[in-house]
C-alpha cells in the first residue's frame, strides 16, 4: 500500500500544477502585457488586472471570448481572448486575483480618474 501511495504521489502533485505561475506564462506569451501592462497595472484605457476579483474577470474573459462586448474598447479585447481555453482563462484569473508579484504600481482608488474637468 505504500509503495502504491509513492508511486501516485508525484502523479498527484502533477495532476494539480501551479495555476498561479501557468497563468503568468501566459500573460506574457499571449502578448497582454502589450496593453495591461508588465504588472498587469493597466494605463488610460487598458483596465487593471492585478488585485481584481477572479469571477469578474473569468465573466469578461468568456464574454470577450464569445464575441460579446458593447463598446469599442472590448473590440480590441476581443481577438485576445477568442482563442483562450477554459484552463487558461482560469489560470490568468488566478494570476491576476492572487497577484503577488510585487511591483504592481496599482492604485485601486486613485487611478483612472478625471480632474473633474478643471
Ligand atoms: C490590444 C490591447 C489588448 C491586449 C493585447 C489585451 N487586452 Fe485585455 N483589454 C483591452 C481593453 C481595451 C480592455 C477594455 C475593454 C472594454 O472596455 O470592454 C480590456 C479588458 C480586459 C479585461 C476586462 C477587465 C475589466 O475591467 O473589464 C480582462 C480580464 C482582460 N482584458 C484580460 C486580458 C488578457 C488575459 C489578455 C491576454 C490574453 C489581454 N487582456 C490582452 C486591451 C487589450
Amino acid at each position: 500500500m505504500i509503495k502504491l501511495f509513492l508511486f501516485l504521489f508525484p502523479l498527484i502533485l502533477n495532476a494539480a500544477p501551479d495555476l498561479y505561475n501557468q497563468g503568468k506564462k501566459l500573460y506574457f506569451s499571449k502578448g497582454c502585457n502589450g496593453c495591461h501592462g508588465i504588472s498587469a497595472a493597466g494605463s488610460a484605457q487598458y483596465p487593471a488586472l492585478a488585485y481584481r476579483r477572479k469571477a469578474f474577470l473569468t465573466h469578461k474573459l468568456k464574454e470577450y471570448r464569445a464575441k460579446k462586448g458593447a463598446t469599442q474598447l472590448s473590440q480590441m479585447m476581443i481577438p485576445f481572448a477568442m482563442g483562450l481555453s477554459d484552463r487558461e482563462i482560469d489560470a490568468l484569473t488566478t494570476f491576476f486575483s492572487e497577484y503577488r508579484e510585487g511591483k504592481s504600481t496599482y492604485t485601486p482608488d486613485l487611478s483612472n480618474r478625471g480632474d473633474g474637468g478643471s
